[in-house]
Protein backbone atom coordinates (compact mmCIF):
# COMPACT_ATOMS: atom_id res chain seq x y z
CA UNK A 1 0.00 0.00 0.00
CA UNK A 2 1.44 3.76 -1.20
CA UNK A 3 0.32 6.48 1.44
CA UNK A 4 0.80 9.94 1.18
CA UNK A 5 1.27 12.75 4.07
CA UNK A 6 -0.20 15.99 3.88
CA UNK A 7 1.35 18.34 6.75
CA UNK A 8 4.77 17.06 8.18
CA UNK A 9 4.55 18.14 11.66
CA UNK A 10 4.90 17.25 14.71
CA UNK A 11 2.40 14.59 14.77
CA UNK A 12 3.34 13.35 11.29
CA UNK A 13 7.15 13.31 12.56
CA UNK A 14 6.36 11.41 15.70
CA UNK A 15 3.98 8.90 15.11
CA UNK A 16 2.56 8.96 11.76
CA UNK A 17 5.70 8.51 9.17
CA UNK A 18 7.76 6.20 12.25
CA UNK A 19 4.51 3.70 12.33
CA UNK A 20 4.04 3.68 8.61
CA UNK A 21 7.73 3.38 7.89
CA UNK A 22 7.84 0.26 10.88
CA UNK A 23 4.79 -1.34 9.11
CA UNK A 24 6.03 -4.09 6.49
CA UNK A 25 2.63 -3.88 3.81
CA UNK A 26 3.54 0.23 3.50
CA UNK A 27 5.99 2.73 1.29
CA UNK A 28 5.29 6.17 1.89
CA UNK A 29 4.90 7.23 -1.32
CA UNK A 30 4.98 11.31 -1.04
CA UNK A 31 4.64 14.55 1.35
CA UNK A 32 3.10 17.82 1.04
CA UNK A 33 3.88 20.63 3.48
CA UNK A 34 3.76 24.62 3.10
CA UNK A 35 7.31 24.18 4.36
CA UNK A 36 8.91 22.28 1.35
CA UNK A 37 12.05 22.11 3.39
CA UNK A 38 10.04 19.93 5.80
CA UNK A 39 9.13 17.65 3.64
CA UNK A 40 12.17 17.26 1.76
CA UNK A 41 13.90 16.46 5.15
CA UNK A 42 11.96 13.20 5.42
CA UNK A 43 11.58 12.03 1.67
CA UNK A 44 15.35 11.91 2.42
CA UNK A 45 15.29 9.85 5.12
CA UNK A 46 12.26 7.88 4.39
CA UNK A 47 12.24 7.82 0.80
CA UNK A 48 8.89 9.14 -1.46
CA UNK A 49 8.30 12.15 -3.60
CA UNK A 50 7.78 15.44 -2.63
CA UNK A 51 5.27 17.62 -3.97
CA UNK A 52 4.27 20.63 -4.99
CA UNK A 53 0.74 21.18 -3.60
CA UNK A 54 -1.92 18.82 -2.06
CA UNK A 55 -4.10 18.66 -4.85
CA UNK A 56 -0.90 17.04 -7.01
CA UNK A 57 -0.53 14.60 -4.32
CA UNK A 58 -4.14 13.74 -4.48
CA UNK A 59 -3.97 13.79 -8.42
CA UNK A 60 -1.39 10.68 -8.23
CA UNK A 61 -3.33 7.76 -8.61
CA UNK A 62 -0.37 5.39 -7.64
CA UNK A 63 -1.22 6.77 -3.77
CA UNK A 64 -3.98 4.92 -1.82
CA UNK A 65 -4.16 6.30 1.06
CA UNK A 66 -3.43 9.81 2.60
CA UNK A 67 -2.29 11.05 6.34
CA UNK A 68 -3.70 14.24 7.21
CA UNK A 69 -1.71 16.30 9.95
CA UNK A 70 -2.90 19.62 9.12
CA UNK A 71 -3.61 22.41 10.85
CA UNK A 72 -7.65 21.62 12.56
CA UNK A 73 -9.41 24.45 9.91
CA UNK A 74 -8.15 22.30 6.81
CA UNK A 75 -8.74 18.97 7.64
CA UNK A 76 -12.80 19.16 6.46
CA UNK A 77 -11.20 20.30 3.47
CA UNK A 78 -8.43 18.32 2.60
CA UNK A 79 -10.29 14.58 3.60
CA UNK A 80 -13.59 15.97 1.24
CA UNK A 81 -10.84 16.33 -1.79
CA UNK A 82 -8.89 13.53 -0.95
CA UNK A 83 -12.15 10.94 -0.60
CA UNK A 84 -13.06 12.18 -3.80
CA UNK A 85 -9.72 11.87 -5.54
CA UNK A 86 -10.18 7.94 -4.42
CA UNK A 87 -7.81 7.68 -1.40
CA UNK A 88 -8.77 6.25 2.05
CA UNK A 89 -8.00 8.72 4.16
CA UNK A 90 -6.71 8.93 8.23
CA UNK A 91 -7.67 12.29 9.44
CA UNK A 92 -6.33 13.66 12.64
CA UNK A 93 -8.29 14.83 14.95
CA UNK A 94 -10.30 17.14 15.93
CA UNK A 95 -12.13 15.46 13.00
CA UNK A 96 -12.92 19.12 11.69
CA UNK A 97 -14.47 22.61 13.03
CA UNK A 98 -17.83 22.67 12.68
CA UNK A 99 -20.43 19.99 12.38
CA UNK A 100 -21.30 20.68 8.87
CA UNK A 101 -17.76 20.05 7.85
CA UNK A 102 -17.62 16.62 9.69
CA UNK A 103 -20.98 15.36 8.09
CA UNK A 104 -19.76 16.10 4.93
CA UNK A 105 -16.43 14.23 5.76
CA UNK A 106 -18.58 10.98 6.54
CA UNK A 107 -20.60 11.85 3.26
CA UNK A 108 -18.03 11.95 0.97
CA UNK A 109 -16.32 8.90 2.18
CA UNK A 110 -19.76 7.13 1.44
CA UNK A 111 -19.84 8.55 -1.84
CA UNK A 112 -16.71 7.95 -2.91
CA UNK A 113 -16.72 3.97 -1.60
CA UNK A 114 -13.65 5.30 0.44
CA UNK A 115 -12.43 4.80 4.02
CA UNK A 116 -12.29 7.91 6.79
CA UNK A 117 -10.80 7.17 9.72
CA UNK A 118 -10.06 9.51 12.95
CA UNK A 119 -7.00 9.66 14.93
CA UNK A 120 -8.40 9.37 18.03
CA UNK A 121 -5.79 7.56 19.65
CA UNK A 122 -7.06 7.35 23.22
CA UNK A 123 -9.43 4.34 22.43
CA UNK A 124 -6.04 2.45 21.37
CA UNK A 125 -4.58 2.91 24.19
CA UNK A 126 -4.13 -0.46 26.27
CA UNK A 127 -5.92 0.53 29.51
CA UNK A 128 -8.50 2.05 27.71
CA UNK A 129 -9.40 -1.25 26.03
CA UNK A 130 -9.34 -3.35 28.82
CA UNK A 131 -11.37 -1.08 31.01
CA UNK A 132 -13.78 -0.94 28.61
CA UNK A 133 -13.67 -5.09 28.58
CA UNK A 134 -13.55 -4.85 32.50
CA UNK A 135 -16.60 -2.45 32.46
CA UNK A 136 -18.46 -4.33 30.09
CA UNK A 137 -18.09 -7.52 32.32
CA UNK A 138 -19.90 -5.08 34.71
CA UNK A 139 -17.06 -5.28 37.04
CA UNK A 140 -17.86 -1.58 38.77
CA UNK A 141 -21.53 -2.73 38.09
CA UNK A 142 -23.65 0.48 36.24
CA UNK A 143 -21.18 3.86 35.64
CA UNK A 144 -23.24 6.80 37.67
CA UNK A 145 -20.61 9.32 37.67
CA UNK A 146 -17.35 10.04 36.00
CA UNK A 147 -14.51 12.62 35.58
CA UNK A 148 -12.68 12.31 32.90
CA UNK A 149 -9.46 14.91 31.99
CA UNK A 150 -6.67 15.76 29.96
CA UNK A 151 -4.24 18.64 30.67
CA UNK A 152 -0.83 19.37 30.14
CA UNK A 153 1.31 22.84 29.55
CA UNK A 154 0.40 23.44 26.57
CA UNK A 155 1.30 23.01 22.59
CA UNK A 156 3.73 25.52 22.29
CA UNK A 157 6.54 23.42 22.83
CA UNK A 158 5.18 20.43 21.16
CA UNK A 159 4.11 21.99 17.68
CA UNK A 160 6.63 22.22 15.15
CA UNK A 161 6.53 25.72 14.96
CA UNK A 162 6.00 26.03 18.38
CA UNK A 163 6.27 29.30 20.63
CA UNK A 164 3.48 32.26 21.45
CA UNK A 165 3.24 32.68 18.03
CA UNK A 166 2.32 28.98 17.33
CA UNK A 167 -1.28 28.12 15.33
CA UNK A 168 -2.98 26.03 18.05
CA UNK A 169 -3.25 29.78 19.78
CA UNK A 170 -5.04 30.92 16.35
CA UNK A 171 -8.74 31.09 16.27
CA UNK A 172 -8.76 30.96 12.46
CA UNK A 173 -6.32 27.86 12.02
CA UNK A 174 -7.38 25.75 15.45
CA UNK A 175 -10.85 27.20 16.14
CA UNK A 176 -10.85 25.96 19.92
CA UNK A 177 -8.17 25.51 22.10
CA UNK A 178 -7.58 22.78 24.70
CA UNK A 179 -11.31 21.71 23.66
CA UNK A 180 -9.58 20.87 20.25
CA UNK A 181 -6.66 19.71 21.27
CA UNK A 182 -7.33 17.47 24.35
CA UNK A 183 -11.21 17.63 24.68
CA UNK A 184 -11.92 16.10 21.89
CA UNK A 185 -9.73 12.67 23.08
CA UNK A 186 -11.78 12.52 26.58
CA UNK A 187 -15.30 13.24 24.81
CA UNK A 188 -14.70 10.08 22.04
CA UNK A 189 -12.98 8.25 25.22
CA UNK A 190 -15.68 8.65 27.59
CA UNK A 191 -18.60 7.51 25.12
CA UNK A 192 -16.28 4.47 23.73
CA UNK A 193 -15.76 3.39 27.61
CA UNK A 194 -19.75 3.50 28.68
CA UNK A 195 -20.88 2.91 25.32
CA UNK A 196 -23.38 5.87 25.68
CA UNK A 197 -23.90 9.26 23.99
CA UNK A 198 -23.43 12.42 25.57
CA UNK A 199 -27.60 13.99 25.44
CA UNK A 200 -26.97 16.97 26.82
CA UNK A 201 -24.32 19.34 28.19
CA UNK A 202 -23.26 22.10 30.01
CA UNK A 203 -19.96 23.85 29.32
CA UNK A 204 -17.57 27.02 30.16
CA UNK A 205 -14.27 27.40 27.69
CA UNK A 206 -12.34 30.02 29.65
CA UNK A 207 -8.83 31.44 28.42
CA UNK A 208 -7.10 32.03 31.81
CA UNK A 209 -3.25 32.32 31.18
CA UNK A 210 -2.31 31.63 27.54
CA UNK A 211 -0.50 34.61 25.73
CA UNK A 212 -0.01 35.57 22.50
CA UNK A 213 3.20 37.07 20.72
CA UNK A 214 1.85 40.76 21.68
CA UNK A 215 1.10 39.49 25.48
CA UNK A 216 -2.46 39.20 24.76
CA UNK A 217 -4.45 36.64 26.00
CA UNK A 218 -4.94 33.87 22.83
CA UNK A 219 -8.02 33.59 20.75
CA UNK A 220 -9.06 30.51 21.91
CA UNK A 221 -10.08 28.32 25.35
CA UNK A 222 -6.59 27.38 27.55
CA UNK A 223 -9.42 25.38 29.89
CA UNK A 224 -12.95 23.52 29.10
CA UNK A 225 -14.65 22.27 31.88
CA UNK A 226 -17.81 20.43 30.56
CA UNK A 227 -20.75 18.54 32.36
CA UNK A 228 -21.99 16.07 30.51
CA UNK A 229 -25.16 13.85 30.62
CA UNK A 230 -24.89 10.72 29.03
CA UNK A 231 -27.89 9.10 27.19
CA UNK A 232 -28.16 6.35 29.85
CA UNK A 233 -28.35 8.78 32.75
CA UNK A 234 -24.65 8.77 34.21
CA UNK A 235 -23.35 12.46 34.64
CA UNK A 236 -19.80 13.59 34.56
CA UNK A 237 -17.22 16.08 33.78
CA UNK A 238 -14.83 16.31 30.96
CA UNK A 239 -12.16 18.83 31.43
CA UNK A 240 -9.38 19.71 28.80
CA UNK A 241 -6.42 22.13 30.31
CA UNK A 242 -3.39 23.57 28.45
CA UNK A 243 -2.35 25.35 31.91
CA UNK A 244 -1.76 22.03 34.11
CA UNK A 245 1.82 23.28 34.43
CA UNK A 246 3.16 20.07 36.40
CA UNK A 247 3.10 16.79 35.36
CA UNK A 248 0.23 15.84 32.85
CA UNK A 249 -2.91 14.64 33.64
CA UNK A 250 -4.40 11.67 31.67
CA UNK A 251 -6.58 9.95 34.04
CA UNK A 252 -10.44 8.76 33.87
CA UNK A 253 -12.35 8.09 37.31
CA UNK A 254 -15.35 6.18 37.11
CA UNK A 255 -17.97 5.35 40.01
CA UNK A 256 -20.33 2.35 39.49
CA UNK A 257 -22.98 1.17 41.52
CA UNK A 258 -19.95 -1.87 42.57
CA UNK A 259 -16.97 0.25 42.48
CA UNK A 260 -14.98 2.99 41.32
CA UNK A 261 -12.37 2.65 38.58
CA UNK A 262 -9.01 4.69 37.75
CA UNK A 263 -7.47 4.61 35.15
CA UNK A 264 -4.46 6.03 34.12
CA UNK A 265 -4.49 8.34 37.47
CA UNK A 266 -1.88 6.21 39.51
CA UNK A 267 1.61 6.51 37.69
CA UNK A 268 2.43 2.77 39.28
CA UNK A 269 -0.81 1.39 38.05
CA UNK A 270 -2.63 1.32 34.36
CA UNK A 271 -6.13 0.77 36.10
CA UNK A 272 -6.53 0.64 39.94
CA UNK A 273 -10.36 -0.54 41.11
CA UNK A 274 -11.63 -0.23 44.62
CA UNK A 275 -15.08 -2.03 44.84
CA UNK A 276 -17.70 -1.72 47.69
CA UNK A 277 -16.46 -4.57 49.72
CA UNK A 278 -13.25 -2.69 50.02
CA UNK A 279 -11.24 -5.37 47.64
CA UNK A 280 -8.72 -4.09 46.32
CA UNK A 281 -8.14 -4.69 42.13
CA UNK A 282 -4.48 -3.30 40.23
CA UNK A 283 -4.22 -3.77 36.59
CA UNK A 284 -0.55 -2.90 35.50
CA UNK A 285 -0.66 -2.63 31.78
CA UNK A 286 1.51 0.07 30.47
CA UNK A 287 1.91 3.63 30.95
CA UNK A 288 -0.09 6.38 29.39
CA UNK A 289 1.95 8.39 26.50
CA UNK A 290 2.79 12.16 27.63
CA UNK A 291 3.78 14.60 25.37
CA UNK A 292 7.73 13.93 26.52
CA UNK A 293 6.92 9.69 26.30
CA UNK A 294 5.66 8.90 22.89
CA UNK A 295 5.09 5.13 22.52
CA UNK A 296 3.65 3.22 19.39
CA UNK A 297 0.03 4.72 19.18
CA UNK A 298 -0.94 1.43 16.94
CA UNK A 299 -3.63 3.76 15.34
CA UNK A 300 -1.43 3.27 11.95
CA UNK A 301 -1.47 -0.43 12.11
CA UNK A 302 -5.14 -0.27 13.11
CA UNK A 303 -5.32 1.85 9.99
CA UNK A 304 -3.24 -0.25 7.15
CA UNK A 305 -4.49 -3.55 8.80
CA UNK A 306 -8.30 -2.94 8.35
CA UNK A 307 -7.31 -1.33 4.23
CA UNK A 308 -5.47 -4.78 3.67
CA UNK A 309 -8.03 -7.28 5.00
CA UNK A 310 -10.94 -5.06 2.91
CA UNK A 311 -12.49 -4.72 6.54
CA UNK A 312 -13.92 -1.46 8.10
CA UNK A 313 -11.55 1.17 9.78
CA UNK A 314 -12.19 1.57 13.28
CA UNK A 315 -12.87 4.95 14.82
CA UNK A 316 -14.44 5.67 11.24
CA UNK A 317 -15.26 9.54 10.53
CA UNK A 318 -19.31 8.20 11.23
CA UNK A 319 -18.03 7.11 14.69
CA UNK A 320 -16.62 9.94 15.54
CA UNK A 321 -20.05 12.04 14.78
CA UNK A 322 -21.42 12.04 18.08
CA UNK A 323 -18.21 13.19 19.85
CA UNK A 324 -17.58 16.16 17.52
CA UNK A 325 -21.68 16.74 18.07
CA UNK A 326 -20.96 17.18 21.88
CA UNK A 327 -17.83 19.44 21.33
CA UNK A 328 -19.82 21.58 19.15
CA UNK A 329 -22.84 22.07 21.61
CA UNK A 330 -19.95 22.70 24.46
CA UNK A 331 -18.75 25.69 22.75
CA UNK A 332 -22.72 26.77 21.94
CA UNK A 333 -23.20 26.15 25.72
CA UNK A 334 -20.33 28.12 26.65
CA UNK A 335 -20.93 31.16 24.28
CA UNK A 336 -24.79 31.21 25.16
CA UNK A 337 -23.89 30.61 28.56
CA UNK A 338 -27.00 27.26 28.78
CA UNK A 339 -27.30 23.61 28.67
CA UNK A 340 -27.75 22.61 25.65
CA UNK A 341 -29.47 18.89 24.82
CA UNK A 342 -28.33 16.94 22.06
CA UNK A 343 -30.74 13.91 22.15
CA UNK A 344 -33.09 12.44 24.40
CA UNK A 345 -32.34 10.15 27.16
CA UNK A 346 -33.32 6.66 26.89
CA UNK A 347 -33.79 3.73 29.66
CA UNK A 348 -30.88 3.23 31.95
N1 LIG B 1 -3.87 12.34 17.86
C1 LIG B 1 -3.16 13.10 18.65
O1 LIG B 1 -2.96 12.80 19.82
C2 LIG B 1 -2.57 14.37 18.12
C3 LIG B 1 -1.45 14.92 18.75
C4 LIG B 1 -0.93 16.10 18.26
C5 LIG B 1 -1.51 16.74 17.16
N2 LIG B 1 -2.63 16.19 16.60
C6 LIG B 1 -3.31 16.89 15.49
O2 LIG B 1 -2.51 16.82 14.32
C7 LIG B 1 -2.63 18.02 13.56
C8 LIG B 1 -1.22 18.59 13.33
O3 LIG B 1 -0.66 18.89 14.60
P1 LIG B 1 0.91 18.92 14.86
O4 LIG B 1 1.08 18.78 16.32
O5 LIG B 1 1.63 18.02 13.96
O6 LIG B 1 1.22 20.45 14.44
P2 LIG B 1 2.59 21.08 13.97
O7 LIG B 1 2.47 22.55 14.12
O8 LIG B 1 3.75 20.42 14.65
O9 LIG B 1 2.67 20.69 12.42
C9 LIG B 1 1.70 21.07 11.47
C10 LIG B 1 2.35 20.95 10.09
O10 LIG B 1 1.34 21.07 9.10
C11 LIG B 1 1.77 22.01 8.10
N3 LIG B 1 0.53 22.56 7.54
C12 LIG B 1 -0.44 23.24 8.18
N4 LIG B 1 -1.48 23.46 7.36
C13 LIG B 1 -1.15 22.89 6.16
C14 LIG B 1 -1.83 22.76 4.92
N5 LIG B 1 -3.05 23.26 4.72
N6 LIG B 1 -1.20 22.10 3.92
C15 LIG B 1 0.04 21.59 4.11
N7 LIG B 1 0.73 21.68 5.27
C16 LIG B 1 0.14 22.33 6.28
C17 LIG B 1 2.68 22.97 8.83
O11 LIG B 1 3.57 23.62 7.94
C18 LIG B 1 3.39 22.01 9.81
O12 LIG B 1 4.53 21.42 9.21
C19 LIG B 1 -3.54 18.95 14.38
O13 LIG B 1 -4.84 18.93 13.88
C20 LIG B 1 -3.50 18.37 15.78
O14 LIG B 1 -4.70 18.56 16.51
C21 LIG B 1 -3.14 15.02 17.04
Amino acid sequence: MKVGIIGCGRIAQTRHIPEYGSHPGVRIAGYYDFNEERAKELAAVYGGKVYDSADALLDDRGIDAVSICTANHTHGELAVKALRSGKHVLCEKPMAVSLEECKAMVHAAAENNRQLMIGQNQRFAKAHVRAKELLTQGLIGNVLTFKTTFGHGGPETWSIDGGAGSWFFDKQKASMGAMADLGVHKTDLIQFLLGQKVAAVTAQMVTLDKRNESGDLIGVDDNAICIYEMERGAIGTMTASWTYYGREDNSTVLYGTRGVMKIYDDPDHSISVVLKNGEQVLYDIDKIQTNDNQTKSGIIDAFVDALEAGAEVPVSGADVLSAMEAVFACQESSREKRRIVIREKGER
